[in-house]
């Protein structure tokens, strides 16, 4: 297992990577004035939506061409509502890891010096206006030749509340599947879900295993035993759009971070448990069904190279921030690449995954790069 951390702007470290190298990327790109990441050459700071939205087509096509043929895009965003307020609440924070060099060095402060009014973002339409940059963001992507497979709501439990009276409380997020092509490697059973007791029957007069199509599998014990090794949770539900995970905040990072579990789920279901084929990449596929009566063991390679013995999948964040994805990829023995364009963060990425590490006793290898 390896874990890249390189650190450069985003479309600068992408052109590093090979065409085609990665099997999954998961990532939360910067909100549109929502954050200052404190650093020269950070998106998200741009003064109109439509710059940024130019900005983030040109990144994501770089990703487009580090991704497998058959790799998946997972791509959180959050909002932002317009507002005519000069300065004031909406104000651009600073974000900037605790006990940063800079910060140390006093630098960078947070208070109102480091606040970028609002009047440095044009908004172009009347204010109180939910502007669903994310929708923007996934149709330009679209128009891009990316194809939407999902849009995820994150329901956030514990989301802050907020002062508002005329519209109810924003308590989620979105999080798209992209794909680059109609098939591509999506492990459902990795991410299937506990059956709630109340889940509907799909014309079947409410026998449940009978709408069920491995429900013959499941019938026969000798099959039961063999496929239940390869199943998460065999009798489970497949993988819903509303996801309630409660935000983490990390003690070194000023900004919410992806919460482990929302990362963990796109591991999952974007990349193969078991690996890949060192050789050409492909990666090996969970067996769901019996073939020709009998079933050997769980897994299966999906290519015909000699010597497949399979090898760690490759998760890329080209926003990696404090490392999530990172250190979920490792705890799931999966490799990741980061970049990030922050050296404080590259700092904290490294820590994490050396303590975190540690602590599993497990072998992996960390390379920072410079660009
Ligand atoms: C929303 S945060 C990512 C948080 C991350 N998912 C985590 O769990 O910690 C976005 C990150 O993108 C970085 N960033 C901003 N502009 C960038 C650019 N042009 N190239 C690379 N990274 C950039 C910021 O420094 C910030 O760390």
């Amino acid at each position: 297992m390896k874990h890249i951390l390189i650190n450069a702007d985003v479309i600068e470290g992408l052109r590093k990577l090979p065409d085609k190298s990665v099997h999954t990327v998961v990532t939360s790109p910067p909100y549109w004035a929502l954050r200052d990441y404190g650093i020269d050459g950070q998106l998200g700071l741009e003064s109109t939506v439509d710059e940024y939205l130019r900005k983030m087509v040109e990144a994501f096509r770089e990703v487009k061409r580090v991704l497998r043929d058959d790799g998946t895009l997972w791509l959180n965003l959050g909002d932002k509502y317009s507002t005519s307020n000069p300065v004031g609440r909406g104000d651009t924070e600073l974000m900037y890891p605790k006990n940063s060099a800079r910060l140390r060095r006093g630098s960078f402060r947070r208070d109102k010096e480091d606040v970028i009014p609002n009047r440095f973002f044009r908004y172009d339409l009347p204010e109180k206006n939910l502007m669903l940059i994310p929708a923007r963001v996934a149709i330009a992507l679209q128009n891009d030749g990316w194809i939407i497979r999902s849009e995820i709501i994150w329901h956030k439990p514990n989301a802050m509340p907020e002062s508002v009276t005329d519209r109810p409380t924003k308590v989620h997020e979105q999080v798209f599947l992209f794909s680059k092509n109609p098939r591509y490697f999506y492990d459902a059973e990795a991410v299937k879900q506990e059956q709630t007791g109340n889940s509907h029957p799909r014309g079947n007069g409410g026998n449940p295993k009978s709408a069920d199509p491995k429900s013959k599998i499941r019938a026969n014990s000798s099959f039961q035993d063999a496929l239940s090794k390869s199943f998460k949770l065999p009798n489970g539900r497949n993988l819903r759009t509303v996801w309630t995970i409660a935000t983490q905040s990390r003690a070194d990072a000023h900004f919410a971070t992806f919460p482990d579990e929302l990362a963990r789920r796109c591991i999952l279901a974007g990349t193969s448990e078991n690996g890949c084929c060192p050789h050409c990449g492909a990666q090996w596929e969970r067996i769901v069904q019996a073939e020709g009566g009998t079933i050997g063991h769980g897994w299966k390679p999906s290519c015909s190279c000699e010597g497949n013995i399979p090898i760690p999948c490759t998760v890329l964040d080209p926003f990696g921030g404090s490392g999530t994805v990172a250190d979920i990829s490792r705890e799931q023995n999966r490799s990741s690449i980061l970049i990030e364009i922050n050296p404080d963060y590259i700092d904290l990425q490294k820590q994490r995954l050396r303590i975190n590490e540690q602590l599993d006793t497990g072998i992996c290898s960390i390379e920072v790069i410079k660009v």
